[in-house]
Formats: structure tokens, sequence, C-alpha cells
């Protein structure tokens, strides 16, 4: 059954969440719970950041994550945020994050979920009052409830997951969200505390004027990707690139346009994280009529190995992700 895509602009994210359950009659509200329970952790979040520069939570903590990149305080901080969130909320049994090296056995084995998250996305921009992001990914466990969960129960692959979304911390803050019905973002109303739908059923324009790809590293990027930039520039398309996925997947996926973050001499697979970063944002995109690619192949059909593998990543407006295949 299709949920009630009538609901209108104003809509609380508790009734929105409600309604989406009334689809399946019989839902337990689990998954409804753990989605309000990550909105609560985003608006902790949130707060934190909009104080970040008069409460000391800016800067790095001197600690590298396990990729070995320096972790900044609202690294940490958002970490356990959100993992305290998921422990008490009680339907997760255990998390994969970004800051974490391991598998986080949350101490409920009779949860039915796993999560993958990317607690704080964009640090190179917090210290900058830039846009940045949080990235969540949901799956129901395939380990028998009430067992140890296992590395098989994060590593499913990404046509696997029964939810994914973002909540950007940007000029509003807005949650985005799929459960495989559509694409829904919910702006933060700050003096009601209270999630707000305000983009029902978001659809990626079929094509669009805007490539993103950090230009910096151009001259390390394969020949074919270099040579379908030129075709970008020669054509006049804007140039738009923040550095936090969130906001640069965000921004492409209400306007138009095509993100790239190819191999690099740095990261020759690629940068992004593929259970918390590509899997999740290649879900939203396709459920709202865009296209995730390595390149390759779709990256939902990519069979993860590793919880913290890397991939390259492309993603964005349909017409403009075919037509890179064209020429790559
Ligand atoms: P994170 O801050 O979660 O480690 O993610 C950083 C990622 C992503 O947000 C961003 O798009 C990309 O790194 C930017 O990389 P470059 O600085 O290499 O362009
Ligand atoms: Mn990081
Ligand atoms: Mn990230
Ligand atoms: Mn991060």
């Amino acid at each position: 059954t299709q949920p009630d895509l009538a609901l209108p602009v104003g809509t609380t994210l508790d009734r929105f969440i409600l309604s989406e359950q009334s689809a399946f009659p019989f839902a337990t509200g689990e998954l409804s719970q753990l989605l309000r329970d990550i909105a609560l952790a985003s608006k902790i979040i949130n707060r934190e950041i909009n104080r970040a520069g008069l409460i000391d939570v800016t800067g790095a903590t001197g600690t590298d994550n396990v990729q070995g990149e320096s972790q900044q305080k609202l690294d940490v901080i958002a970490n356990i945020r959100f993992i305290r969130a998921l422990k008490n909320g009680g339907e997760v049994c255990a998390i994969i994050s970004e800051e974490e090296d391991d598998i986080i056995l949350t101490g409920n084995p009779n949860g039915k979920y796993v999560v993958a998250i990317d607690p704080l996305d964009g640090s190179s921009n917090i210290d900058v009052n830039v846009s940045i992001g949080t990235i969540f990914s949901i799956y129901r466990r395939v380990s028998p409830v009430g067992s140890v969960p296992t590395l098989a129960d994060l590593l499913q692959g990404g046509r696997q997951q029964v939810a994914a979304g973002y909540v950007l911390y940007g000029s509003s803050t807005i949650l985005v969200f799929t459960t495989g019905q559509g694409v829904n973002g919910f702006t933060l109303d700050q003096s009601l505390g209270e999630y707000i739908l305000s983009h029902t059923d978001i659809k990626q324009p079929r094509t669009g004027s805007i490539f993103s790809c950090n230009e910096g590293n151009v001259a390390e990027y394969p020949d074919k990707i270099q040579t379908y930039l030129n075709t970008c520039r020669q054509r006049r398309m804007t140039g738009r690139y923040i550095g936090s996925l969130v906001a640069d997947f965000h921004r492409n996926l209400i306007k138009g346009g095509i993100y790239l973050y190819p191999s690099t001499r740095k990261s020759p697979g690629g940068k992004l994280r593929l259970l918390y970063e590509c899997f999740p944002m290649a879900f939203i995109a396709e459920q709202a009529g865009g296209k995730a690619t390595d390149g390759r192949q779709a990256i939902l059909d990519i069979t993860p190995t590793d919880l913290h593998q890397r991939l390259v990543l492309y993603v964005g407006s349909p017409d403009l992700i075919d037509e890179l295949l064209t020429t790559i």
C-alpha cells in the first residue's frame, strides 16, 4: 500500500511517521520509534552546532579515527549523542559509526535493527560556520533476534536498507529520509523544536546545470573524468562544491546536478565510505529518481566487504549520470 502522500506541508514528523507506518498493518512501530530517536539526537546535535563558537567545542581533539582522519570535537560529541540515543531507544542491536573502529553492541540483543552512521559529515567545515550534516542508514538484522549481532547484519548490501536519511545543518536544519516510499524533507522549526514536513515527495530534476567536485584534485582524476569535467565547463555549467557531502548532495537533489568524488592519489579507491555515506545517499537518490554509481555499477548493487570500505561516488540527476557513464 502507498502511504498517504497527500499529507500536507506543515504536518509534523511524528504524524508523518505514524501515517507511513499505518500503510503496513503488521508493523510494530519499532522502526517509527527508531526514526524518532534519530530525529531527537539530531536536534541535540543541532543545538550543540549552533552554540559551537560559544562553548569551546570547535577544533580537533588530537585523536585520529580508524581511517586516520583527525577527529574534531564535534565529530566525537555527535558520535556520543547518536550512540546514546540509539542505545536508549532499544530498537537497535548494533551500530557502525565512522568514528568507531568496530561494531558497537548496544546491549539490546532484542533490537531488530542495525544502523550505520556518519554522525557529523563535513568536519572541515565545522569551525568556519559552513553547512555540515549527519547521515544514517538502517537495516533489519539478519541474525536471530536475541543473539549477538554479527558483521553480516551490517554488510547486507545497500538494497537491503529499510530506511536512510540525512540531516543538513544549514541555513535551516532539514531532515530528509526515505523508507523506500519516496523521499520527504522536514525542516526544523526551532521555536517549536519540531520537524515539520516542508518538502513532500522530493524528485530530483532529470538534468541540471551544477557539477560538484573538489577542483583541487582534478589533475589526479582519471583522464576520462577530466574530459567529462571539461565538457561541463565548455557548457558553462555552474561549479558548486561545499565539501560536505550532505550539503552538496542536497543542493543537487533539489536543483539538479551531478556530484563526483573520483579516485585520487591519496584515495585511489575513492574517499567516501560505502556503509554510512554512499549507500544511504544512493538509496535516497534512487528513491528521488536520481542515480548513483561508482562508474561500473549502481552503488546499491555493490557487495560490501568491510565496515569502513571506501568507494568512488558519482551521484545526481539521471541524465547527467547516464551521460557520464557513456564518456567513461
Ligand atoms: P567526514 O567529515 O564525515 O569525514 O566526511 C568528509 C567527506 C565529505 O563530507 C566531503 O564531501 C568530502 O569528505 C570532502 O572531501 P575533500 O575535502 O577531499 O574534497
Ligand atoms: Mn571524518
Ligand atoms: Mn562524511
Ligand atoms: Mn563524519
